[in-house]
């Protein structure tokens, strides 16, 4: 459905308007009187007819037919889609229009449309760049600019086809676009957060966590999640190093205690016990104190260089309201309990339209939805793991995932997710499992603030 009325605004903005002004105009100012140019120049004329036609059609078709829910160019929200305000076939059709008349003109013989050729180029070049632009940023904010670094410049490159799966993001709510690998989504201050990650909540410092961080880089996973308050930051900084694998190739989350007073100073602490110069995400744990109470101090870190991204956890719509009347730099994510059980639907949506990615926690429930029927049901149609089933979930709306696991053979099982996709009806099933009733708020209680 999404497609199909992506297909009627592209019509309607991008293939009518311009098809008239190419079409119709110019033969009106001539009078369809050809003044009789030379032949190589009529010929000239109709091959950049012919050429600027193909692009419009082909321009066209990419729209219709990539255009939504591949991995690049990456689909914005619906809402960017649908009305037709498609920056990656816009510019290209722009370009054919201006071709078109160009071509007219050689046929025609007429300087007339060549002037008039190059007064609507400067005209669409004007609107695009001092109204649409501005226009959609106001409109769209972070989330226009997020889809823009992604789709630069008046000719994007074609679209892969292959590594389909992991981008699909098939619900609207979902900020991010999504990296050329299909692997990671792209945050609203440019960084880019694997899909994949691994936890290490309640995973004691110690050999434990250094093997199953050790363990999860082996295997390819590129996001490692901790914490101040899960007490294992050296461990990871060990495991890291002794992975071998480069440390600008891996997205390495923390997050600040909000019991302490001061973020940049644990910012610092943090960094001298995984033994690292940055980390690649700092987030307020949970909004104690308050929910604007730790941000100016996140800010500075970020200022400082220790964090490439800020973001926040355990917020609802109301605390991200607070901190972003307040904020200088917005969070680029809110971290949050997200699974089938926790669809949190107002939140995903809230977050997608003001540019902040929701990345999910517990989406295993600790453990406890593994059982579940359902997922059973769902992962034996596709021989998967409930497991699978389960992350795969929230792929497939955009949202990354990281599991916890000590077990090697467990954390190779949850990196297996991004090679199949699940169906409509596997995803409805999956979706009658949510106790959030579609709100913002999470199904367990606010354990931060007890
Ligand atoms: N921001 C926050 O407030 C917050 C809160 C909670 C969690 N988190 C983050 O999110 C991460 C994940 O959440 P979580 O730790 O609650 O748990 P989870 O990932 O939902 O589930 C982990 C549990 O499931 C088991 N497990 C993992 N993979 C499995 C598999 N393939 N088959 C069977 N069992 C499997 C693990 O056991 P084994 O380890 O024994 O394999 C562990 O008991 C945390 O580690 C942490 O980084 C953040």
């Amino acid at each position: 459905m999404t497609r199909v009325r992506a297909a009627a605004g592209s019509l309607l903005f991008l293939g009518v308007a311009p098809g008239v002004v190419a079409g119709l105009v110019p033969w009106l100012i001539t009078g369809w009187k050809s003044t009789g140019p030379p032949v190589w120049l009529q010929v000239l004329g109709w091959l950049l007819i012919v050429a600027g036609a193909a692009v419009l059609l082909e321009a066209f078709a990419r729209f219709v037919f990539e255009g939504v829910g591949t991995p690049a160019p990456p689909a914005p929200t619906e809402h960017l889609v649908v009305g037709g305000l498609y920056r990656y076939v816009r510019n290209p059709m722009y370009l054919a229009v201006a071709a078109v008349i160009l071509g007219q003109a050689g046929v025609l013989g007429s300087w007339a449309l060549v002037a008039y050729a190059l007064a609507f180029g400067v005209t669409v070049w004007c609107f695009v760049h001092w109204y649409e632009e501005p226009t959609l940023h106001r409109q769209f904010g972070a989330e226009y600019d997020a889809y823009r670094a992604a789709v630069p410049g008046w000719w994007p490159r074609a679209p892969r086809r292959a590594g389909r799966a992991p981008s699909t993001v098939r619900q609207h709510g979902a900020v991010g676009v999504v990296t050329e690998d299909g692997r990671a989504l792209v945050l609203a201050d440019g960084g880019a957060m694997p899909f994949l990650g691994l936890g290490v909540w309640q995973v004691p410092d110690g050999p434990e966590c250094v093997n199953a961080v050790r363990w999860a880089l082996e295997l390819g996973y590129r996001h490692i999640d901790t914490a101040q308050a899960y007490g294992n930051e050296r461990s990871v900084g060990q495991g890291l190093r002794e992975s071998g694998v480069p440390r600008d190739e891996v997205f390495v989350t923390t997050k600040f205690q909000p019991r302490r007073d001061d973020p940049v100073a644990e910012a610092q602490r943090s960094l001298e016990r995984l033994g690292l110069d940055h980390v690649d995400l700092y987030i307020v744990h949970w909004p104690g104190g308050g929910p604007t109470r730790a941000w100016p101090g996140m800010e500075r870190s970020r200022e400082a260089g220790y964090a490439r991204s800020i973001g926040v956890s355990n917020f609802g719509v109301d605390d991200l309201e607070q901190v972003l009347a307040t904020a200088t730099v917005p969070p680029a994510v809110n971290q949050v309990q997200f699974s089938p059980y926790e669809y949190r639907k107002g939140l995903l949506d809230w977050c997608g339209r003001h540019g902040i990615v929701l990345e999910a926690y517990s989406t295993l429930g600790t453990g406890r939805y593994l059982e579940s029927g359902t997922v059973a049901r769902v992962a034996e149609r596709h021989s998967r793991t409930p497991a699978q089933v389960l992350l795969r979930w929230c792929v497939e709306r955009g949202v990354p995932v990281i599991p916890k696991s000590t077990h090697r053979n467990r954390i190779a099982e949850n990196a297996e997710i991004l090679d199949f996709r699940l169906t409509d009806q596997d995803l409805a099933e999956l979706d009658a499992l949510d106790r959030t009733g579609g709100t913002d708020r999470a199904r367990e209680r606010a354990w931060w603030r007890s």
